[in-house]
This record gives C-alpha cells, structure tokens and sequence, in this order.
C-alpha cells in the first residue's frame, strides 16, 4: 500500500475546514506561531515580577496605590532604554495608574496617558500634585495629620456614595472614621483635598470587608453580605487609623527622599524630567483625534482578553469617587471588550478610517476559526458563559483599531511595546500573542519581538480538569514601524 504523506502549508489552511473545529484552531495557531519562528523567543530575563505590579511593591511612589493590574516600572526603563533616542514623546494608551508615565518623564521623556477609570486618572493626578508646586504643603499637612489625627476631633460627618456593589463594605466604626476624614478633607484646598481622597483610596480595600479577585470583588466571612459554606477570610481587616497612619508614613518618608535627591522622583537618570498629560476617557475616543508620526514609542499593556472586571473590582474606589449605578454601566460598556457583559461596539462610528482594522481581523483565518469554535461551543452549551465569543471578537477587532492608531501616531522607526497574556475558553487555546502581532504586521507593522516569560500562565482548576493542562505564553511584543 503506497501512502502519500504531505505537510500541511499556510496556504492549505482555508481546505482544513473539513477537520473538526479544534484541529483546525490548533493547525492556524502552529502555522502563525511558525510565521513569527523568528521573532519568538523565551526570555529569561523577564520574570512575573518585571510584567506585573510585584517589583513595584518596594519602590518609593510607585507604592502608594497597589494597582495589581499594573507592570513594573523597571520593564518601562528596560524596553525605553533600548531606544535610540534619549528624548520625545512617549504615549500609554490603557496608562492605568501611570506606570509608564512617571517612568518615562523621569528618563526625560514628556508622556501622554489615556485611561478610561476615573480610579487610574485619579492615582495619576494624586502622585502629579504630591510632587507639584504643593508638595511643602502636602508634607507639612500629612506630618500634622500623622500627629494629630484630626478625624478625631470632628463629630460632623461627610457620607459618600455607595453602590449595590459596595453595600456594607465596612464596619460601622471604620464607615464612621471614613466620613469624619472626608469631613476634614473637605477644609482644606481643592488640589490638597485631591491628594488627601487618594490617600484614602489607597487604603480602601485593606479596610473593608473585600478582596479585589479579578473578576468581582471578594467578600469576607465577616461581612453580613457573605454567608454560607465556602466562607473566605481575607485575613487581618485593619482598622481605619492604623491604615491611614502607616500610609500617610509611606508618603511622607518618599516625599521627603525626594527633596534630600532635589529631585522629582527618585532614581532618576535624565536631569530634565519630561511632562506627564493625562486624559480620562476612552483610548477608542482619543486616539483619532491624535496627530500623526507624534511619539517615539508606545509602552502599554491594554486589559487582556480575561473576563476581569475593573469596574467591579475597583468598585469601592469608584464609589468612592461618586460614580454612580448608570455610570459604572456605562464605564464597563466602554471598556475595551474584556468582560462578557461588554455588547458590541459600533466601532466604525469612532473612525471611518478603521475599516482598514476591520478588514484585517475578518480576513485573519485563526481569529475567524477560533470565533467560529466558540460559537460552536456555546451552542453546545459548552462555555460557562455565552458572552465568550462575543467578548473574543470584541477585544480582537477593538484592539485591531487601537493599532492601527498607535501605527499612524508612532513616528517612523517608532516601537510599539505590549505586555498581555494569552488565555484559554473551554479547552480553546488563544494565542493572543500571534493575533495581535499578526495583525499588527497586516497594519504596517515589523514584529521584531515576541518575548515570552519563561514562567508560563497557570489554567485554572475547572479547565485542567475538564481539557487537561495546556501552558499559556505570558509576553512582550516589540512591533517596529519602518
Ligand atoms: C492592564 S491595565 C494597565 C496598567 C498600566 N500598565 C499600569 O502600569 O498601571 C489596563 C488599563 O486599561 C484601562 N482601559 C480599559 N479600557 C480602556 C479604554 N477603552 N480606554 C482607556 N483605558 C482603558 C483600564 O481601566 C486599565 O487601567
């Protein structure tokens, strides 16, 4: 018997629709990843610690507000210090709560961050003002405050928005401690009160009955709103003064360092700090209004495609900042797609000229496939959610959009920098990491770089048990325009 044995090309994927579905996603997925052979490689020195908000932990400002979706600080200085140029422009399109901002101003680049979370814009506006022209005042008040602890002096009360989602988040007597601070804050100047609300949003969530776990928020066993079997504890609930105390300590000790360096921030290495501009709305609203060939590199990290609820998770904060029920629908509808509440977005009523994007991701066979297997599946009634697949397409055709802005806004020989993750729905594997650069490259884009963390993502337990253990690459893409 002669049997005739042939590999299969990328030009043979369009004939593999009569495999079954999971085949042909897994064969697209080999051919892309074996299309960008080149640019792929395990980099062993980016830790989990570099792409997340661990390393950051320690350093003075970056500290202040624990945002657990961030990157490191030190990863911003890594990819920036391999540009060529030492000066321009440098944009985060998702800027979070700044990390690349305040990075890159201290390197001497002037920065531009959009963020759609007022609790981002927030973070990044606080850490503005505690280094501004303000900032003898914001030491000497903090190391008052620290003295005298004047909350408890007041008896008047300042309430503050609550949601349904944040009902019952404190104790009484922390409730009680919160309203008499925004009482005494609200004496004071409006750019020392922002500062003084920031320092009480740092400590919100190590107060309150809650744990920030990705996709809502966690509630403790001490709450009244959590009863049942499987009862969390979050661990020590501190009280209100010693939170606020060890924090205004934390502020004043990086304050002070900074004026014994006489410099902004510390661990500077350019003596001419750039500017930081902040914009809070959608990136998806900015970016066309953007000009053309204006930055020098992007460095940014968008939501990854994970179902996390920042609106959710960052509830307390949000109440806090008097966001209300129809505003944080509205926050989450205008994400960028990552939460299976997300409807799709009319993406061609913020730019005509995205087209172009669109066209790419209806015509990228692995993108279409893997769409069509979750579909599929959600027929089946295999996702836990049928919101999946449509979340999937969103972030994808979304995220095709936000480069090829970035693209026209990148100046010639300008580099695009991404930290994200991949993710699995149901035993599909999605290669986030190959889609987005393959689309990058239909943008115009060179992929040099597709760095993967040596240290893969673990799959959750329901997915290893029902589709067994498949790693998942965490990385960095370095796209190049030419
Ligand atoms: C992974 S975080 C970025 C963290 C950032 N690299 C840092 O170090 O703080 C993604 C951010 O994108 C923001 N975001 C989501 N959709 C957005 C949109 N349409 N426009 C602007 N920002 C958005 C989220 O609120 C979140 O802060």
């Amino acid at each position: 018997m002669v049997f005739s044995v042939r590999k299969i090309t990328a030009n043979d994927c369009e004939s593999l629709s009569c495999l079954p579905e999971k085949d042909t996603v897994a064969v697209l997925d080999e051919t892309l990843k074996n299309h960008f052979k080149a640019a792929m490689r395990v980099d062993s020195s980016l830790t989990r610690q570099m792409v997340s908000f661990q390393a950051n932990k320690v350093k003075p400002t970056y500290r202040w507000y624990k945002y657990k979706e961030a990157f490191s600080s030190t990863l911003v200085k890594r990819f920036l210090s391999d540009l060529n140029v030492k000066t321009g422009k440098v944009l985060d399109p998702f800027s979070g709560a700044g990390t690349t901002l305040f990075k890159a101003s201290e390197m001497g680049f002037n920065a531009v961050g959009i963020e759609l979370l007022p609790i981002g814009y927030e973070i990044t506006i606080s850490k503005l003002i505690g280094y501004g022209p303000n900032k003898y005042d914001i030491l000497n008040l903090l190391r008052t405050w620290k003295e005298t602890k004047p909350w408890k002096r007041v008896t008047e009360r300042i309430p503050f928005n609550v949601l349904r989602i944040t009902q019952g988040a404190y104790s009484d007597e922390t409730l009680n401690s919160i309203q008499k601070y925004l009482k005494c804050v609200s004496k004071e100047d409006e750019d020392i009160q922002t500062f003084l609300k920031f320092v009480l949003l740092c400590i919100l969530e190590s107060i309150s009955f809650t744990r920030k776990d990705g996709q809502y928020l966690r509630w403790d066993y001490r709450s009244n709103r959590r009863k049942g079997k499987n009862e969390f504890n979050k661990g020590n609930i501190l009280d209100f003064d010693t939170a606020i105390l060890k924090k205004f300590s934390d502020i004043i000790e990086d304050i002070d360092d900074e004026f014994h360096n006489n410099d902004l921030f510390s661990n500077r290495n350019s003596n001419h700090p750039g500017s930081i501009d902040i914009i809070n709305e959608s990136c998806l609203n900015i970016l066309p209004s953007l000009p053309n060939e204006n930055f020098e590199a992007i460095i940014t990290s968008p939501p990854y495609c994970n179902r996390y609820d920042y609106t959710r998770t960052y509830a307390l904060e949000l109440a806090m900042l008097g966001v209300d029920e129809r505003q944080l629908v509205d926050l989450r509808q205008n994400m960028l797609s990552c939460t299976v509440e997300n409807r799709a977005k009319e993406l061609l009523s913020f730019s005509p000229e995205w087209k172009k994007a669109i066209g790419v991701c209806d015509n990228l066979q692995l993108l279409q496939a893997i769409i069509e297997q979750l579909e599929e599946k959600k027929k089946l009634r295999q996702l836990n959610n049928n919101g999946i697949s449509r979340m999937v397409k969103g972030y994808f055709y979304e995220m095709a959009c936000v480069i090829q802005e970035c693209y026209r806004v990148l100046k010639t020989n300008g580099r695009f920098i991404m930290v994200n993750d991949n993710v699995r729905y149901a035993g599909t594997c999605i290669s986030v990491d190959l889609i987005l650069s393959k689309i990058a490259e239909e943008l115009g884009f060179t992929v040099s770089q597709i760095l993967v963390l040596p240290q893969h993502k673990g799959n959750s337990s329901q997915q290893m048990a029902q589709h067994g253990k498949e790693d998942l690459r965490k990385g960095v893409y370095i796209w190049e325009k030419h």
